[in-house]
């Protein structure tokens, strides 16, 4: 029987840590799991990256750990920049020197979002906010920095922990703002992926045991507006509330998000059987396990 793969998860705290923690504590015979939680690692400093990477021989380092407050990020250039980047980096350099697989969790929003259809791994990155920048270049350090890399590319992520840095998820806010009888209004000329923190941990797998590097896009399948999106959410949980639909140009925020930034994969089914189901069945599932 092989060994199983030693893996260092970074992040392990947030909303997608959680779900890659619950997914991959368990199954010992696969993997030896190391969950770190920014206690354990800051990766904005890079002696303490060294420390804590190089001292185990890791096979595989997952860098889920990023400043995920797209508005804040637009006056907070340098903590975007020092986290989502040059932590980036750092992780990079440290992967390097021990020759483990490193995976980072990058975004949609490397995308400009100014075209109909959704984005495959080849379509040419534009970002169009401080957020989307800064992963982008976390991505290029890394791929710089190391041969060994697996960029994954999520969206709009929703799962059971809530993003720590956004003080929940969109659905879980809608719900709460649906029960609690607020009046809500979405925006319906905004597209992009729903994807669910729980069927990424599960697509990490899957990527982890085909040996897959490169970018992938690792969204649930389909796209919808944020109000078909919100809509769904209480029809499934049973709520009967209205929300009004409004156009993006009624509800300004600091940082320019992309009009359409759904992704599609074309490296997936090249690499492994495992599919991501669609964004209706995996908000059903998430409705269901809350
Ligand atoms: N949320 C989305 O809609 C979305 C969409 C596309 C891509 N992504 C990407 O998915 C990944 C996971 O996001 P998420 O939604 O799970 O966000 P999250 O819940 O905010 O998790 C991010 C984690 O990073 C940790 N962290 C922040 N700064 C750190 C630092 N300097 N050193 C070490 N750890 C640090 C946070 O720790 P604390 O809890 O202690 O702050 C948190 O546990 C990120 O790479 C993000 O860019 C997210």
């Amino acid at each position: 029987m092989s060994q199983p793969l030693k893996v260092a998860l970074i992040g392990a705290n947030g909303q997608l840590g959680s779900d890659i923690v619950s997914h991959f504590l368990p199954q010992c015979d696969r993997y030896q799991l190391t969950a770190l939680t920014r206690a354990d690692i800051d990766i904005r400093q890079a002696d303490i990256v060294d420390q804590v990477l190089t001292t185990q021989k890791f096979d595989v380092v997952i860098n889920s750990a990023a400043y995920v407050r797209v508005d804040d990020c637009e006056q907070e250039v340098d903590t975007a920049f020092n986290v989502n980047a040059i932590g980036a980096l750092n992780v990079a350099r440290a992967c390097r020197d021990i020759n483990a697989l490193c995976v980072y969790i990058s975004t949609d929003y490397v995308f400009r979002g100014d075209r109909p259809s959704p984005y495959t791994e080849s379509d040419m990155p534009n970002p169009i906010n401080i957020y989307g920048t800064s992963k982008l270049t976390g991505e290029y350090l890394v791929q710089q920095t190391t041969t060994r890399s697996l960029i994954l590319r999520i969206s709009s992520v929703f799962g059971k922990a809530g993003a720590s840095g956004k003080g929940g998820n969109f659905v879980e806010t809608m719900i709460k703002k649906a029960k609690a009888g607020d009046p809500l209004k979405v925006v319906n000329d905004i597209f992009m992926s729903p994807t669910y923190t729980y069927d990424v941990a599960r697509l990490l797998d899957a990527l982890l045991q085909a040996g897959a590097t490169g970018i992938i896009h690792g969204a649930n399948s389909g796209s919808c507006s944020w109000h078909e999106f919100a809509s769904a959410a209480l029809s499934l949980a049973n709520i009967q509330h209205p929300i009004a639909a409004i156009p993006a140009s009624d509800f300004p925020t600091k940082a320019t998000r992309p009009m359409n930034s759904a992704l599609i994969s074309n490296q997936l089914p090249k690499i492994t059987d495992f599919q991501m189901r669609s964004w209706q069945e995996a908000l059903a599932a998430y409705i269901q396990a809350r």
